[in-house]
């Protein structure tokens, strides 16, 4: 098979930074965007160490023109950009009477703006190629309520329409177009990520993980296999894991007992973080990764 090449944003951590690996098990050279330029280069390092090719480079997503150049740049070294991971995101936890400006700047200008920007730096460059596929990683909330994630739910609503606009206008350029929503994944921005936190009272990492636990989140290298199979059958949703499936399924067919659900979570979620702040002895905290039980 030809050269196939990948950028992801994201690349240096988490997700994209396990999609660029299997990618590069597959023979793909992949390029790793991230503002966590050093972390990118460590990860494209290993990736180049085990036989693979990859290298990373310093992306805002924030900044429009650098991604303009990013992508001119890609195209130009490699020859074509065969997969675009528009994957970069951030979250900030917390209630909206909490929320501060930056809780929605921040969360919009990297999830909405940051991926509308890589479609207008990327998507030319495939419909001159009459080749690609552009996937947009999107979120479970990108479908359901995420009550203390607004900000989030609202970026990753967004990231679905856009996304399902542009299947439909990419096919008459031969250029595809799938939304990533993964589930619970572990990733750093499960306990806020870099770039991302909390607004209002701070929730302990350690009652974060608990309440997390209970979403029963991937591991990030399984998620990723999966996810690469479905890009392979060019599925327009690709919900992993895949019991998420019915969750999504019963938002769609039942959307006001779906509501009625997610305010049952909510008020359990609730109860538990009033509980958890009552605590004078709070569990010890760590940056330690949430893992499934
Ligand atoms: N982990 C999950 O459970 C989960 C669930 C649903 C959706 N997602 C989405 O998956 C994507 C990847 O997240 P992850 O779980 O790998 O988290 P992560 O925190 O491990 O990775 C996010 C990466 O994005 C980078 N980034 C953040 N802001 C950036 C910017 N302005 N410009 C360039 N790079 C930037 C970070 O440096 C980091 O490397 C995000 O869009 C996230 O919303 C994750």
């Amino acid at each position: 098979m030809s050269k196939r090449v990948a950028l992801i944003t994201g690349g240096a951590s988490g997700i994209g930074r396990a999609l660029g690996e299997k990618l590069a098990e597959r023979g793909v050279t992949v390029v790793l965007a991230d503002r966590q330029l050093e972390l990118a280069e460590e990860v494209a390092a290993s990736i180049v160490a085990r036989g693979g090719s990859a290298w990373a480079a310093s992306l805002d997503v924030r900044d429009a023109a650098s991604f303009r150049d990013l992508a001119a740049e890609v195209a130009r070294r490699e020859g074509s950009i065969d997969y675009f991971f528009n994957n970069a995101g951030i979250a900030i936890a917390g209630e909206m009477l909490d929320y501060d400006d930056r809780a929605w700047d921040d969360v919009l200008d990297v999830n909405l703006r940051g991926v509308g920007y890589g479609i207008s730096a990327v998507y030319p460059i495939m419909v001159a190629q009459a080749s690609g596929h552009i996937i947009n990683t999107a979120s479970m909330a990108g479908w359901l309520p995420m009550p203390r994630g607004a900000s989030y739910a609202a970026s990753k609503h967004a990231v679905v329409g856009i996304t399902k606009s542009l299947r439909i206008e990419g096919a008459a350029h031969g250029v595809r177009a799938s939304v990533l929503c993964p589930g619970a994944i572990q990733t750093p921005i499960l306990l806020g990520g870099t770039f991302g936190g909390q607004v209002g009272r701070r929730v302990p990492d350690s009652v974060m993980k608990k309440l997390w636990k209970r979403a029963r989140p991937m591991d990030v290298n399984a998620f990723a296999v999966e996810v690469l199979k479905d890009v392979d059958a060019n599925e327009p949703y690709i919900i992993v894991p895949r019991w998420w499936k019915a969750i999504w399924l019963f938002e769609r067919v039942a959307p006001r007992m779906s509501l009625r659900l997610w305010a049952r979570v909510y008020a359990k979620q609730r109860a538990e973080l009033e509980a958890a702040a009552a605590d004078p002895h709070p569990a010890h905290t760590t940056d330690a990764p949430v893992h499934a039980e």
